[in-house]
């Protein structure tokens, strides 16, 4: 499983990146605005993410009809060459992905909660698609259960294209496991998640021990 990281803050990426374990960023209109983001400044911050990563960055349009979206999607995609543009499920949506496929852009598709919407994005041509895990949590239903009947659905087909299942509002390293263990392409992961996926508290004891076994060493 890659991991791409779901943030719009530079020095997130930057940080992420130096570890040598992000394979692409996604953003989102709130994550923009999260960090302070102008809609004036959008298409040069996306190109900032770029110059950083160099593996596939999901741009969102907030476009609701299908022309506003491949215009948009045409534009974004100038930005850079790994420049991936996020569409919503809903069949304008479609629409456009189907005619930005045959363009050659890549879209992710997002705000998938069913294996219907997740195939249908990949017949349209989506060359990602992203069920979110968290909201159905949110909801009190098992976001988790439902990832796994929406891969399980995708993966059971072959669409003529590379599909790639992206583990998305995902909130805790339990999630990253559960994503992993069902065979998720990708999951896109908050900074704050990244952080928890590397730590573990026998690591830390561990860690300690080491610390206070070479103190003895040095003593000696
Ligand atoms: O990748 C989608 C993600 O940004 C949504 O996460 O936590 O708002 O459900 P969340």
């Amino acid at each position: 499983m890659k991991f791409f990281l779901d943030t719009a803050d530079l020095n997130e990426i930057r940080e992420a990146e130096s570890w040598g374990v992000i394979a692409g960023v996604t953003t989102n209109p709130s994550l923009y605005a999260k960090i302070g983001g102008k809609l004036a400044d959008f298409e040069e911050h996306i190109a900032r993410i770029c110059s950083i990563v160099s593996g596939p960055v999901s741009a969102e349009t907030t476009a609701m009809t299908r022309d506003e979206i491949v215009s948009d999607g045409l534009r974004l995609a100038k930005i850079a060459p790994n420049v991936v543009v996020k569409i919503p499920v809903m069949a304008e949506g479609l629409a456009a992905t189907h005619e930005l496929a045959k363009h050659g852009v890549a879209v992710n598709m997002t705000l998938v909660f069913s294996a219907p919407q997740a195939i249908l994005a990949a017949r349209a041509g989506a060359r990602y698609i992203s069920p979110f895990i968290g909201r159905f949590d949110d909801i009190g239903e098992d976001g988790v259960e439902q990832f796994s009947t929406i891969l399980q659905s995708v993966h059971a087909y072959d669409y003529g294209h590379e599909v790639e299942v992206i583990a998305a509002s995902v909130r805790s390293s339990n999630h990253v496991t559960q994503s992993a263990l069902m065979g998720a392409d990708i999951a896109t992961v908050p900074f704050s998640v990244l952080k928890k996926c590397i730590e573990h508290p026998l690591t830390d004891r561990g860690l300690n021990k080491f610390l206070e076994d070479w103190k003895k060493v040095e003593q000696a």
